[in-house]
């Protein structure tokens, strides 16, 4: 992961900025899951290392972006860029990291750097339908998980997938792997969001449903409850509720076993995942060990 870390401060420096160099070193890098998948699965080839630092940065531009559309004000742990200096500054440095990304990319192979760029487009269309989403109470599951997939399972396909072409390995099943990988990884995600504390997650806890987001557990509560507590349910969407509220809703997830339901799922995609990298117990490994971070 060190060559990874060293091409992306080489790429950070040739943007030839000190203001940029600056505030991307304030970020904090997160969990590399992206980059730890390429290096997994092209181990041997010299490319790896930069098409890992590539992803991890268009990851990093659309992270700052999101934090900007979502008005975020914490990202890891750490204040947000756009909390910090400024929505204008936030969307300009996610431009530099997203345009110094994609020029680096046309040297790669034809194949690999159109799986990338197309998947850019895919995620940029699941933010937009997130968002769109998020205006009114989304009971729809399986249009939940179409949002999903574009908003991150799209780039970690894609990264599993370049790096299989760069590999020379079956880019169809580790495509289906990444796919599959990036649901689980979501929902476990949308899981943690309800199940751990702000001191873990690095941003407010309970905090989807309060930017109008209505992840897995949450449709599952609808569909389980009675009409007067769907009223109630969706009377707390998309605003800053009272504790009591909070704790009605965790109590209603606990009665209906919403929690466990969503983890099923996820448990049965990062299984599908499981079926597909067979004989690749590194890869397995990623996934255990994803699915273990929500307990
Ligand atoms: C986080 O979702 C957001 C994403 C994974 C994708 C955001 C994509 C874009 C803004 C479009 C692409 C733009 C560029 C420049 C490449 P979340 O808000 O559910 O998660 P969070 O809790 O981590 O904020
Ligand atoms: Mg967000």
């Amino acid at each position: 992961m060190q060559r990874v870390e060293n091409e992306i401060a080489r790429l950070i420096n040739e943007c030839d900025y000190e203001e940029v160099t600056q505030l991307f070193n304030k970020l904090s890098g997160g969990k590399r899951l992206r980059a730890k998948l390429i290096l997994k699965i092209a181990a041997e080839h010299n490319d790896a290392p930069l098409l890992a630092a590539i992803v991890e940065l268009i990851h990093a531009a659309s992270l700052l972006h999101d934090d900007v559309i979502d008005e975020a004000m914490t990202r890891r742990g750490v204040e947000s860029v756009n909390a910090s200096e400024g929505s204008k500054v936030a969307v300009m440095l996610g431009d530099i990291l997203y345009s110094k990304a994609f020029t680096e990319l046309v040297a790669f192979d034809k194949d690999v750097a159109k799986t990338i760029a197309a998947s850019v487009t895919e995620l940029s269309k699941g933010e937009m339908m997130d968002v769109k989403m998020a205006e009114s109470f989304n009971a729809n599951e399986a249009l939940y998980l179409d949002m999903l997939y574009l908003k991150t399972a799209t780039l970690i396909e894609a990264a599993a997938k370049a790096a299989a072409i760069l590999a020379g390995k079956d880019a169809e099943a580790y495509a289906l792997y990444g796919r599959n990988l990036g649901l689980s990884f979501q929902i476990i995600d949308d899981i943690l969001d309800i199940t751990s504390t702000q001191e873990k997650l690095g941003k407010p806890a309970m905090n989807d449903y309060v930017e109008g987001k209505c992840t897995l557990p949450y449709i599952y509560l609808y569909e389980a409850l009675d009409k007067d507590d769907k009223q109630r349910l969706t009377e707390s969407h998309a605003k800053k509720i009272s504790k009591e509220e909070t704790a009605w809703i965790k109590e209603k997830m606990k009665e209906f076993n919403t929690i466990e339901k969503s983890f099923t799922l996820a448990q049965k995609l990062s299984k599908e995942a499981q079926n597909t990298m067979g004989e690749d117990p590194t890869l397995v490994l990623i996934l255990d060990t994803m699915i273990q971070r929500s307990y």
